[in-house]
């Protein structure tokens, strides 16, 4: 007779089934198994870090945070260091979360699988899919940055590069719509004498932006150690530029520029604490190399934490010159200032020449931020295809290199459709919600893990606990529901976004993790047979 359907058993089934946890011990054998190479040091990691932190945020989003935008967002003014202060502070509680995980479970993942270990299943694949928002999608921004940054770049050579290098066309440098706005901001009627189409479509491809997905491919499948030595070469071009700048433009600060110090107040502190947490995203990157380090017990906290320090130190003393060299409040911004605050700002003192090579290291710093945010999204999807959600095929290593090369080749596919379908901005703020949920998830795992295995080994333990990662949940939830309110198509697209990976796991996920617990059964129940009949 037919078993009749019981909706609590299979409610109850059901859940068991999502909420499987993943011990941390089986992790670590699994990555004791892998081959991928123990290359990184603390050098390494902090490059990394600052590699991967130091980008479009201090280069051009620093702008709309100290003056505002265009379109009637509030900036901070010179009060613009608190804002700095307020957003590594909120990065600060869940950096301290993501070292207590790196070092307990040093395997490749980083917030994807500190969830398997604590909320289970479910969790953990929707957790890897919101990090894809926060690198494939925010890899994806980057790149469209550094296009915008590279037309500009072009532009300052027109005397001696060919008008179509200097100037080239509106459609081979950018996505449709950024390409229809900047059409629209120069008045052109007619769009079809600007951008040629298909059966009334427009096409528009941003070349710069795909070549550079190509090459940062390439660069990682060649090996972390040389994507690390490259990063490392753009960190220090980086670093000397914004040297350069504050050194530089120290001279040219008018202190009457830094009053009144806050000139929309808490409103404008804040809305700029929100914008610069953009510009700290990515020290978790690190987080995600841990099964690539030597020594991840004592590297990971110092490569986190320093990279982090390091960063909140250059980004203040930026805004101290910037705000001190460009009035913020009271007089009309131009348009030059928010798109390039830095290269503006030497600009506008005279000095053209500096300006250029800060531009040029605005390349390099975006460089170094598009190769660790790839690194990131693959070492994340590595790890899930270990777990049955995507395919294991995807754990097959170059035979020469011993990186994960079709992993990264379908990274780079699905990056150049997301560059051609998405718009710089919203992938920005795509890029933020991923990473606030993340942060979120983290420090809720620590929690967890403390209750769960108290007597696990901890060789870095977040202090003050549960203070430390409630504050981390409350500042990354706040700026979350603080950003939601302002949020256009990202704040529609985001819970899209969750809603498509929730149904992925159920047809996929869900099926292949299933099937592979009936295989290990039958493979189990087929030994002990062999036994008996022995
Ligand atoms: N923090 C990175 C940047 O500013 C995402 O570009």
């Amino acid at each position: 007779m037919a078993e009749k359907f019981n909706r609590a058993t299979f409610t109850r089934n059901f859940l068991k089934k999502i909420t499987r946890i993943k011990a941390p011990d089986e992790m670590l054998e699994q990555a004791s198994e892998g081959s991928l190479e123990k290359t990184l040091g603390v050098w390494d990691l902090i490059i990394l870090g600052i590699g991967a932190i130091i980008g479009s945020g201090i280069f051009a989003v620093v702008g709309v945070a100290a003056a505002g935008s265009p379109d009637g967002g509030v900036g901070a003014g010179p009060a613009l260091i608190v804002s700095m202060i307020i957003a590594a502070i909120a990065c600060v509680f869940s950096a301290l979360c993501y070292c207590e995980f790196a070092t307990m479970i040093p395997v490749a993942g980083g917030a994807y699988i500190y969830t398997f270990a604590t909320l289970g299943e479910f969790a953990a694949w929707m957790v890897g899919w919101v990090l894809m928002l926060e690198y494939a999608v925010g890899f994806i921004a980057c790149a469209c940055a550094w296009s915008n940054h590279f037309v500009q770049f072009l532009s300052g050579f027109s005397h001696v590069l060919p008008s179509w290098l200097a100037n080239p066309p509106v459609w081979l440098m950018n996505n449709t719509s950024s390409a229809l706005k900047i059409c629209k901001d120069a008045g052109v009627t007619d769009v079809t004498t600007v951008i040629p189409h298909i059966a009334g479509i427009p096409i528009c491809i941003n070349v710069p932006a795909i070549l550079m997905i190509v090459l940062t491919a390439a660069i990682l499948i060649k090996g972390t150690k040389d994507s690390a030595k490259m990063a490392g070469i753009m960190v220090v071009i980086k670093l000397a530029v914004i040297a350069l700048f504050v050194l530089g433009g120290a001279f040219y600060v008018k202190p009457e520029n830094w009053t009144p110090f806050a000139p929309n107040g808490f409103e404008g502190i804040f809305a700029g604490a929100f914008l610069i947490f953009f510009a700290y995203i990515g020290f978790d990157a690190v987080a995600t190399a841990a099964e690539e380090c030597k020594n991840p017990q004592r590297d990971l906290p110092i490569g986190i934490i320093g990279s982090l320090l390091l960063t909140t130190i250059v980004y203040v003393l930026v805004a101290l010159v910037l705000t001190g060299m460009q009035p913020t409040s009271g007089v009309t911004i131009p348009t030059d200032f928010l798109k390039a605050p830095m290269a503006y700002a030497m600009g506008a003192a005279g000095k053209n020449f500096f300006a250029g090579l800060i531009s040029a290291g605005s390349l390099a710093g975006l460089t170094s931020v598009l190769l660790v945010m790839m690194m990131a999204a693959i070492r994340t999807l590595y790890a899930m295809s270990r777990d049955n959600f995507i395919s294991k095929r995807f754990q097959k290593l170059h035979p020469v290199f011993k990186t994960p090369h079709i992993l990264t080749w379908t990274v780079c596919a699905l990056s150049i459709i997301g560059v051609l379908l998405l718009d710089l901005n919203v992938a920005a703020e795509l890029s933020n919600f991923g990473t606030f949920a993340s942060f979120i998830v983290v420090c809720i795992a620590v929690l967890i893990l403390r209750k769960t295995e108290p007597d696990r080994e901890r060789p870095f333990k977040v202090p003050f606990s549960p203070l430390f990662p409630i504050l981390g949940i409350l500042c990354c939830g706040g700026l979350m529901i603080y950003k939601m309110q302002f949020a256009s198509s990202s704040g529609l697209l985001f819970p899209l976004w969750l809603g498509i990976g929730a149904l992925i796991y159920l047809y996929y996920g869900f099926v292949k993790n299933r099937n592979y617990e009936n295989e290990v059964h039958n493979e189990k129940v087929a030994l002990k047979k062999q036994e008996i009949t022995k």
